[in-house]
């Protein structure tokens, strides 16, 4: 079903339960949404689409709402195929609609679906007036694409965010977060920003930065609910994962073949809560999904990451999540290693090395040879209170 949000805007997004994994990598468990919004005016506005194989159930909300008005304008705020899938659908029901988007946009369109007629191009900050309604448009570069922008509704104070402030998690019933228990989308937005939006926190930090003058009473996204009463904490979670500013806590993420390096994992967890850290959350990469791991990650300050030498290498699921850090440039963060070999060390190096290339703050590393013995335990022992010292204030003994 449609949903009217105020007086002329509506929801007309749709739940995707059926999809397993999110770009065909990332776990949906809880399902997903692709949000869309009608505005009707003396002038009808949509602003962004639905992945393509829901286009004929969102079609039909548009035209329940519509109710025989034609479609003036397809405001597209986001290329990525989410979101774009079904602008051809929406250009063959109506055929007159004008398509709004900046230069990048534009170029996407005939890139993916072959349209360059009817289309108007806007840069930043100019504006469409719908009547009562008075859109501006602000270009927000790679959160998450290059073209992507958001439009702001002056008349209502409503910002069409794009992927920003969204959410993994399809929304059941309720619609906007006044209707929805929304502590159980916290960590879905946290995942889906550490996986999807994760590399680009200077550009983010730009966005608010242009954002942070204007008064915004309700924050569409193009993912989960829309925001009307916890804009405040929505906006400082993004400030806080685009600035990599972790909370107290510690993950604590290893490979292990026979068990050797997950008894240290198991080893320096008990010493850390000895230490007096709460939060510690242990991911044995051969059995997590990359995604949780990840958004783990972005959520605590502290890491220790755990792997064998594998042919001289890191351990192939340590080597995975490396690069998954690297790619996304993680910041500030205090970090320790650990792991067992049998003829040749490398990974500790590997992982010094990781520690150095990011600018962490390097806490200790700890490494034997085939397996830990009871005279090698003070070494984590150490190990967990220096991070634990870093991350609360305990004092070293
Ligand atoms: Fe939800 Fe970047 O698309």
């Amino acid at each position: 079903m449609a949903k009217k949000l105020n007086n002329d805007i509506f929801y007309v997004g749709v739940n995707d339960r059926k999809t397993h994994l999110f770009e065909n990598m990332l776990p949906l468990p809880y399902g997903v949404s692709y949000n869309s919004y009608l505005i009707l005016d003396e002038k009808t506005a949509l602003i962004d689409t639905v992945e393509i194989s829901f286009s004929e159930q969102y079609i039909a909300k548009i035209a329940s709402i519509l109710n025989g008005r034609k479609l003036d304008y397809l405001i597209i705020n986001h290329m990525e195929p989410d979101h774009s899938g079904s602008i051809k659908m929406i250009r063959r029901e109506y055929p007159e609609v004008q398509i709004i988007g900046n230069a990048k946009t534009l170029g996407m369109i005939e890139g993916f679906y072959s349209i360059n007629d009817s289309v108007c191009e806007i840069k930043d900050n100019d504006t469409l007036t719908l009547g009562k309604h008075e859109l501006q448009f602000f270009l927000t570069p790679m959160v998450h694409w290059p073209e992507t922008m958001m439009s702001y509704d002056k008349t209502t104070c409503t910002l069409f965010s794009g992927d920003a402030f969204g959410t993994f998690r399809a929304l059941n019933g309720g619609v906007l977060d006044s209707e929805l228990v929304t502590d159980l989308y916290w960590d879905e937005m946290i995942r889906y920003y550490a996986n999807i939006v994760g590399k680009y926190g200077v550009p983010v930090q730009k966005a608010l930065q242009k954002l942070a003058g204007i008064k915004i009473d309700m924050i569409c996204s193009t993912h989960g609910p829309v925001w009307t009463e916890k804009i405040t904490g929505v906006v400082s979670m993004y400030q806080k994962l685009s600035s990599y500013e972790g909370e107290n806590g510690v993950v604590i993420a290893y490979g292990s073949m026979y068990g050797n390096t997950e008894q240290m994992a198991e080893i320096v967890a008990s010493y850390l809560s000895e230490a007096g850290v709460k939060n510690i959350v242990i991911h044995n990469l051969s059995k997590s999904d990359p995604s949780y791991v990840l958004a783990d990650i972005f959520k605590y300050k502290g890491l220790l990451i755990g792997s064998p030498t594998y042919s001289n290498e890191l351990y192939p699921k340590a080597a995975d999540l490396v690069t998954k850090i690297k790619t996304r440039g993680i910041k500030n963060r205090v970090f320790g290693c650990f792991g067992s070999f049998t003829w040749a060390g490398v990974a500790i190096k590997e992982l010094t090395e990781l520690a150095n290339q990011m600018q962490w703050e390097m806490c200790g590393s700890f490494e034997a040879k085939m397996s830990i013995k009871p005279n090698q335990h003070e070494e984590l022992k150490q190990l967990a209170i220096e991070i634990a010292a870093k991350l609360v204030g305990v004092t070293k003994r």
